[in-house]
């Protein structure tokens, strides 16, 4: 795909991706363009997502999931080239959309995410044959230092999983804990132990995934990452969306929920359209 239009920043963001497991582009979307998605996730315009998650100790939106299919929006984003061309570039052809989400990470009270690795679960509980998707979160708030920013260990997604303690699955057993959300609250199910974890980072070190609003972080499905919980008096709100390969065909019908794995397994079509427009 060199001849595709983005092939300068293609082949940057295919380097970053390819050391380092993620690729950070700072304020690629307008103030005004996150001002209208900020709205839209939020509840102000068309959008109704399929399920809201709450914070476990609180009365607060964590995240909401799926939904897609009622925002125009919404669909305009996910096939903006901005998102979808790089993603098939990593990705090398054809991609749709596995899952759809908003983190909303409250000031004050936003929650952790513990370490893990997302294709522990696509791999472990959806079947997904390779981890050949990738997710980009764009930022509808500037990430800093204080509001619990994404962090990560580089590099260290190419050595495929590392051990994971099971506990909620091996305490509950597993349709418990999908029933208590252990897929989606701060008790994830696959979280990496810690001695993996203290490995890894003396190893590669850390990274922050801070950056302005507007920016977007693309990153591996092999990639550790994690996030401290938000004390500051700002929000951290972040849309995730995976794109998975079309050649990366899951077993059918998928297990877990359409908000979890999107059954609608249609490559996006890249286009240009305004985000600003009703
Ligand atoms: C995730 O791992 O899916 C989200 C991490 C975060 O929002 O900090
Ligand atoms: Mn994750």
């Amino acid at each position: 795909m060199s001849s595709s239009p983005l092939s300068i920043s293609a082949a940057a963001i295919r380097r970053d991706y390819q050391r380092q497991g993620f690729h950070l582009a700072d304020a690629v979307f307008t103030p005004a363009e996150v001002a209208r998605l900020c709205h839209e996730v939020q509840g102000g315009g068309a959008f109704r997502s399929s399920v809201t998650v709450k914070e476990l100790s609180r009365d607060r939106v964590r995240s909401v999931y799926g939904g897609l299919d009622t925002s125009e929006l919404l669909q305009r984003l996910v096939a903006d080239p901005r998102l979808v061309l790089p993603a098939m570039e990593l990705l090398d052809g054809e991609v749709y959309v596995y899952q759809f989400k908003v983190n909303m990470k409250a000031p004050f009270e936003g929650d952790i995410w513990p370490w893990h690795q997302d294709y522990a679960f696509w791999a472990h509980l959806d079947g997904m044959p390779r981890p050949d998707a990738v997710t980009v979160t764009l930022y509808l708030d500037d990430v800093t230092e204080f509001n619990g920013p994404m962090i990560c260990i580089p590099g260290s997604h190419s050595a495929g999983l590392y051990p994971c303690v099971d506990t909620d699955a091996v305490r509950l057993g597993v349709d418990e804990a999908v029933r208590q959300g252990a897929d989606v609250s701060s008790k994830l199910r696959y979280t990496l132990e810690p001695e993996a974890v203290r490995s890894l980072a003396s190893d590669y070190g850390l990274f922050s995934a801070r950056a302005p609003r507007g920016s977007l972080f693309f990153f591996h499905p092999n990639l550790p990452h994690a996030s401290g919980n938000n004390i500051s008096p700002l929000p951290r709100r972040q849309i995730f969306i995976t794109y998975n390969s079309v050649k990366n065909t899951l077993p059918r019908p998928p297990t877990r929920p359409a908000y979890l794995v999107n059954p609608d397994t249609r490559p996006v079509v890249p286009r240009h359209e305004a985000l600003t427009e009703a």
